[in-house]
């Protein structure tokens, strides 16, 4: 078990989360990471700190009574210790009461032979979450996506 804290984002997250994402590049693309600096300035979220590092971020958007779990990411030398699970758990905890039906993401379909996202798919289920669609895209970094949903 993990001693990470788990509190909730703030402005000054914005760089610890984008040089996470900047280590992450077999899940982030050029353009993700261009992206995910943006998003962590608006998004509300959680960050993961140890020992005042921050090693891992979730960030979310609420849309209709679901909510969409924009950007996850845990620093490669923490993952595997339950990091992960508990930056979900503070979302679902968050927004349970609030009346949010359900957690959504997107992610890399299995269709796609692309191993990293093989294990990010491999937590997904093991925190719940179940495939809900699939969308094919004319991008050949994403030629398909596969959405996930966990009722709450
Ligand atoms: C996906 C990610 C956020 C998971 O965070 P984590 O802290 O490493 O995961 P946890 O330790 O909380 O894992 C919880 C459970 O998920 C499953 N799981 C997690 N990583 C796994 C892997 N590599 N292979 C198989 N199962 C895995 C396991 O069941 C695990 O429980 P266990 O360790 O007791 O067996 C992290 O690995 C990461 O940052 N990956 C790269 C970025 C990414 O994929 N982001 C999501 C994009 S949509």
């Amino acid at each position: 078990m993990c001693g990470a804290i788990i509190r909730r984002k703030t402005a000054s997250d914005v760089d610890a989360i984008t040089a996470i994402a900047d280590l992450l590049p077999e899940w982030f693309t050029q353009s993700a990471r261009r992206e995910i600096p943006v998003d962590a300035s608006v998004q509300d979220g959680f960050v993961a700190v140890l020992e005042d590092r921050t090693v891992g971020f979730i960030l979310f958007l609420v849309w209709e009574a679901v909510a969409h779990i924009s950007w996850l990411g845990v620093h490669p030398e923490h993952q595997r210790r339950g990091i992960g699970k508990r930056l979900v758990e503070h979302v679902e905890g968050l927004l349970r009461p609030s009346g949010v039906e359900a957690l959504e993401v997107k992610t890399l379909s299995d269709t796609v032979e692309y191993e990293p996202y093989e294990r990010t798919r491999a937590f997904y289920q093991a925190a719940g979450f179940e495939p809900c669609k699939r969308v094919r895209h004319d991008n050949p970094e994403c030629p398909e996506s596969l959405h996930l949903r966990k009722d709450l």
